[in-house]
């Protein structure tokens, strides 16, 4: 059933103190860690977030036993962490494996995906074998459909290296690849057995990159916490310098929420939908455009404004509320106005990528959308005002 409802600030504010005293394993092996849990029944894991920490063998102590692990990585990432990794899992696994793929959203894709399993097969790799997905979203998405499928399940740990992976896409549980008509259309729901974040991998993220992760930071804060975008206000600059302390808040306090959200619809039956305020339109900007031109956090950014005015033209924020998430966005250095997708008729090619969204039901598309400041709703917005939307808030 759509989520129809609102979010419940109060809720998830007490979530964050339960989170505080959880008691962890790992936390007590190094105390700088800290740890947010993410509770579902048999699948649950915890998220570890410190610096330096995937090179540490202690933070995989618990994981299942087995003969091999498979690093999955990228070109890009592989020269950075690799080794660290491998060395930390040498003395739990008797082999590790590595395989790098082609950098870039516009390899998230059915030919990419088919070099895990060639690795797999060729390295003879069993059903304990566990995966080990080091980078940034786009690996873990495919790392984790790839494990999800091997042999119908393997283990797989997620050890994210950009600050919209720590932060979002490798918590959760949701795996993918893209579909040239649709973004992260084929894929399957899939826990991983531990999330590492490391935030020192953080130093070497290009500053575009660190902005776009920055967007999926800023998302929690009009969905669920305005106490949290009020923290952002003050510390926008801080996190843009990478400032160590102000990285783990936010990645922390990020992982809380959407540890809550997920705790209760794991498999977006409804509130989980949430979590997508600003990617309808996102979405959209990034097939429209082709893979990769666009960042993702870059659509997210013009599409939470998008999708504030949208809310505004509905009545359900004011226009302060809008202007103040503009500011923020901007300052993040991300993008304000979405992009042109099709000179003839940029609406209707907006219209046309959005109802391919896994939101819309039956060809009518539902927008996250802001029902005052701290609560997000799901709903549909008639054309006309979503077309006079897109016409406002693009550039050109
Ligand atoms: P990405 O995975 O493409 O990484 C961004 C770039 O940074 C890449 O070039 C990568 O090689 C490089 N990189 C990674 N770590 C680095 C480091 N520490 N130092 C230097 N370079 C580094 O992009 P992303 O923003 O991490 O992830 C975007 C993807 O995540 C999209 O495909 C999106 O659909 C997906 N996503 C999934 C979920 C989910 O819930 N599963 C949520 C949000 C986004
Ligand atoms: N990033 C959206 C979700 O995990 O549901």
């Amino acid at each position: 059933m759509p989520f129809t409802g609102r979010t419940n600030i109060a809720v998830i504010s007490s979530f964050h103190t339960m989170q505080s005293d959880l008691p962890s394993f790992i936390s007590s092996l190094m105390p700088s860690i800290q740890t947010v849990l993410i509770d579902l029944a048999d699948r649950s894991y915890p998220i570890e977030i410190g610096a330096a920490l995937l090179g540490s063998a202690d933070i995989y102590v618990g994981l299942p036993a087995a003969a091999a692990a498979l690093i999955v990585t990228n070109t890009t990432v592989a020269p950075l962490y690799a080794d660290a990794l491998r060395a930390a899992l040498a003395p739990k696994y008797a082999q590790v494996h590595l395989v790098a793929l082609p950098d870039g959203e516009e390899h998230k894709n059915w030919q990419t995906l088919n070099l895990i399993f060639d690795a797999l097969l060729q390295h003879g790799c069993d059903r304990k074998t566990v995966l080990f997905a080091l980078g940034g979203g786009v690996i873990g998405d495919m790392t984790g459909f790839a494990a999800a499928s091997y042999m119908r399940g393997v283990p797989f740990v997620q050890v994210p290296t950009t600050l919209l992976a720590q932060v979002d896409s490798s918590v959760g549980g949701k795996t993918a690849i893209n579909h040239p008509l649709g973004k992260n259309m084929i894929g399957a729901f899939y826990q991983p057995q531990l999330v590492v974040c490391d935030l020192a991998t953080l130093d070497t993220l290009p500053a575009r990159e660190l902005s776009a992760g920055l967007a999926e930071v800023i998302k929690y804060g009009p969905i669920a916490d305005m106490d949290f975008m009020g923290w952002l206000e003050d510390h926008m600059d801080d996190l843009l310098a990478r400032d160590r302390a102000a990285l783990a808040h936010a990645v922390r306090r990020s992982c809380e929420i959407k540890a809550w959200v997920v705790g209760q619809d794991e498999r977006e039956a409804g509130l989980r939908a949430i979590l997508n305020f600003g990617h309808t339109f996102g979405h959209a900007i990034e097939a429209g455009m082709g893979y990769g031109a666009w960042l993702h956090g870059e659509g997210v950014g013009a599409g939470m404004v998008m999708a504030a005015e949208l809310s505004r033209r509905l009545g359900l924020v004011d226009e302060a509320f809008v202007a103040r998430l503009k500011v923020l966005v901007q300052r993040a250095g991300l993008p304000l106005r979405g992009a042109v997708l099709d000179a003839a008729d940029n609406a209707g090619r907006y219209l046309e990528l959005m109802r391919v969204d896994k939101k819309a039901e039956a060809g009518e598309i539902r927008f996250v959308l802001i029902d005052g400041p701290g609560r997000a709703c799901v709903r549909a917005a008639p054309d006309a005002l979503v077309r006079e939307v897109i016409d406002a808030c693009c550039a050109g």
